[in-house]
């Protein structure tokens, strides 16, 4: 089933971005209507040209910011909506650890502000871009729900935390949303079309961007931080997951949100694969992938990495009824198709 102009309109904050961007497309081809708002401070207006490449179409987009009260309710009061995805928000954690305040003010104001205005509208489901980051090191993997959050280790996490309580506490005041956090391990990976995908900005602080960018010349070498932890092969594990998994994610959270009978409802959910891959195993599953060979060093360990994590995915197979589809390979193979077509992009500008 593909949108319609009767099919329930969702409002996709930071819908020019990496998994914004992924999620409309599922969205869509879910029969949802999305309504992009971005304010194009982290991405640029080519999403939109892939998008329309992607679903022979143009989405609604409205260029703004979400904590600009009057452009947010235009848009409300513009667009007869039924949700919304609240993706919009500043990532960077050293950054945000240079800049806490304006983490704050764009990550939780943008957040209150949806809050009212969803109140004011009537509109009632909400999904929220949560982190498995609020997890620290857990103690025990793979990580469930039920694990206790560790205090952040950055405004940046700490914008998740408070995310995922202010919306706790305004369910639990009766505020009329029914909501659901997702808590998501690391997304990779970009649509298999190359049409979109992740664009880093600057030195990327993730892996698989900094391996496309190696593989593709950009960049020297790769440097492994740290082969000494206590993992299979030394270094740090991760849960990655395809960012088109994780774009499905969100269509099951609004259909499963629909379905609840409450008034007002929370609960936070893991999404990921539940495989924890080690840093040295991504860069030879890329190097079978793809073909291709990657430069690296190991260096020392990175301040503020933990060893594992990695996550436990029965509830979100319980109450989602989703599960991931994409392996890592194919995950690291779209990534590298769109590494090509951006290297190729930035070439023949
Ligand atoms: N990528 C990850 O590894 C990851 C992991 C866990 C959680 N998240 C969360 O998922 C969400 C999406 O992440 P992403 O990787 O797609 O990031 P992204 O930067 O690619 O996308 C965020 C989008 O929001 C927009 N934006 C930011 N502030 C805005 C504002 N005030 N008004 C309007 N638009 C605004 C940016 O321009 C960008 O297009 C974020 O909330 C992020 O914290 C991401």
């Amino acid at each position: 089933m593909t949108s319609s102009a009767h099919s329930p309109k969702i409002l996709v904050t930071g819908g020019a971005g990496f998994i914004g961007s992924h999620t409309v497309v599922s969205l869509v081809e879910a029969g949802f209507e999305p309504v992009i708002v971005d304010d194009l401070s982290n991405s640029l207006s080519s999403a939109l040209d892939g998008l329309r490449a992607i679903l022979g179409r143009d989405v609604a987009f409205y260029q703004a910011d979400c904590n600009d009260r009057e452009a947010m309710k235009a848009i409300f009061e513009q667009e007869q909506l039924t949700g919304v995805i609240h993706f919009a928000a500043y990532k960077a954690v050293g950054e945000s650890v240079a800049e806490p305040l304006k983490y704050y003010n764009n990550n939780l104001g943008s957040l209150l502000l949806l809050l009212d205005l969803m109140k004011e509208y009537k509109v009632r489901t909400l999904v929220f871009s949560s982190s498995c980051t609020v997890y620290g090191q857990p103690e025990h993997l793979p990580v469930t729900e039920e694990t206790p959050r560790l205090p952040a280790q950055s405004p940046y996490g700490n914008t998740k935390a408070i995310g995922e309580d202010i919306i706790r506490d305004a369910v639990r005041a009766q505020w009329p949303v029914k909501a659901l956090a997702l808590r998501y391990f690391n997304p990779i990976g970009a649509h298999p079309s190359a049409e979109i995908g992740e664009l880093p900005l600057g030195v990327p602080a993730n892996l698989v961007p900094f391996i496309t960018q190696t593989a593709a010349g950009m960049r020297p070498s790769l440097t492994v931080y740290g082969d000494d932890y206590n993992t299979p092969d030394g270094t740090c594990v991760r849960d990655y997951i395809h960012v088109m998994d994780l774009a499905d994610a969100h269509v099951q959270a609004l259909r499963q949100l629909n379905e609840t009978n409450a008034d007002a409802c929370y609960d936070v959910i893991n999404i990921g694969t539940g495989r924890g891959e080690t840093v040295l195993n991504v860069i030879k599953t890329f190097e079978e992938a793809t073909g291709v060979s990657v430069n690296y060093t190991i260096g020392p360990r990175r301040p503020g990495d933990v060893e594992q994590v990695y996550a436990d995915v029965s509830k979100s197979a319980r109450v989602l009824n989703w599960k991931t589809t994409h392996s890592l390979a194919e995950a690291l193979r779209d990534a590298w198709r769109w590494q090509q077509k951006i290297g190729a992009k930035v070439a023949s500008e």
